[in-house]
């Protein structure tokens, strides 16, 4: 059973179509990131799959429950929103107590505890969330998402504004989470983070899904570079190798060439293998996801 199915997805605020047409699976156990520039209606997607607010059409199905029935399924699923409304006159303990309430779900004080160290809030259960810090905050809304064991996350950019040590503990939790069997939806602009941490990526341009899959198949689909380093180079003969006579002859000590297919890698080595040149090293440069974020 899939955790995310989406399809025909609609959502306009006036006459404006934020989302025009959005088909989406996510498969159970995934960390999915979900990327698109600012405006692109990625926390848009994200309340409409929470019930904040309501599509204008096309149909959801979490959990394989459509979510016309979401109380069904309000306890199964976490949600992390781009703006929370913390409450900060609460503790923070009051607060984690309070939103699982709101899910229909107790927690004990242990459980409190847990979730707070979990995020890397140790010791500030008693501390009003008004005298948090902007990162405690984004902490604090993450350690709400997850009251009461949820197995489905939506987590709109949950590591925006971390210092770099907080947001490699929060990858670590999504690590482990995953490796509970949780299913992670998550927007994010850093695209390394993304890169690191993701299985399969969407992007969003202009209400549509542009791009979907894994970064290496994204990768593959825009084409790739091969570097080739090489130390000693014997004159080479390429004549009995017209089709790589150009490259070869801009073989030098440490070459970058430029290759159209994936299958020029084997071919171009076993040519340069015959002619006795030494290949000491070779790296397939790929298109980061960035490039391919910006290409779009
Ligand atoms: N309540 C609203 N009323 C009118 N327009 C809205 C409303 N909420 C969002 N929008 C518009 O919908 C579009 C998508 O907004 P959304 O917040 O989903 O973008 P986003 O992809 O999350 O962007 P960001 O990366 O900046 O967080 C924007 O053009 C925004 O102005
Ligand atoms: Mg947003």
């Amino acid at each position: 059973m899939n955790a995310i199915e989406v399809r025909g997805l609609k959502k306009s605020f006036g006459t404006k179509e934020v989302l025009q047409e959005v088909d989406l699976t996510v498969e159970r156990g995934e960390i999915f990131g979900f990327l698109g520039r600012n405006g692109a209606g990625k926390s848009t997607f994200i309340q409409i799959m929470s019930g904040i607010t309501h599509s204008t059409g096309g149909t959801v199905v979490l959990l394989g429950k459509p979510t016309d029935r979401l109380d069904a399924i309000k306890q199964r699923i976490g949600v992390m929103p781009d703006t929370s409304n913390l409450y900060h006159d609460m503790t923070a303990r009051a607060f984690l107590e309070y939103m699982a309430g709101l899910s229909g779900v107790r927690i004990s004080k242990q459980e409190v505890l847990r979730l707070l160290e979990q995020v890397g809030l140790s010791g500030t259960e008693r501390q009003k969330i008004r005298s948090f810090s902007f990162g405690m905050k984004k902490k604090i809304s993450i350690a709400q998402a997850l009251t009461g064991n949820p197995e489905l996350l939506f987590l709109d950019e949950p590591t925006s504004g971390l210092d770099p040590e907080s947001a490699i503990d929060i990858q670590r939790l999504l690590f482990a989470l995953k490796a509970n069997g949780k299913t992670i939806f998550l927007t994010s602009h850093n695209l390394n983070e993304i890169e690191k941490i993701c299985d399969r990526v969407a992007i969003m341009a202009e209400g549509r899904i542009v791009r979907c899959g894994t970064v290496a198949s994204l990768q593959e689909a825009i084409g790739q570079e091969i570097q080739i380093h090489i130390r000693t180079v014997p004159r080479l003969e390429t004549s009995h190798l017209p089709e790589y006579a150009r490259l070869l002859s801009q073989i030098d000590e440490c070459t970058r060439l430029e290759l159209t297919s994936k299958e020029d890698i084997p071919n171009l080595l076993v040519s340069l293998a015959k002619q006795d040149v030494k290949v000491y090293e070779v790296q397939i440069e790929r298109q980061s996801l960035e490039e391919i974020f910006l290409a779009v």
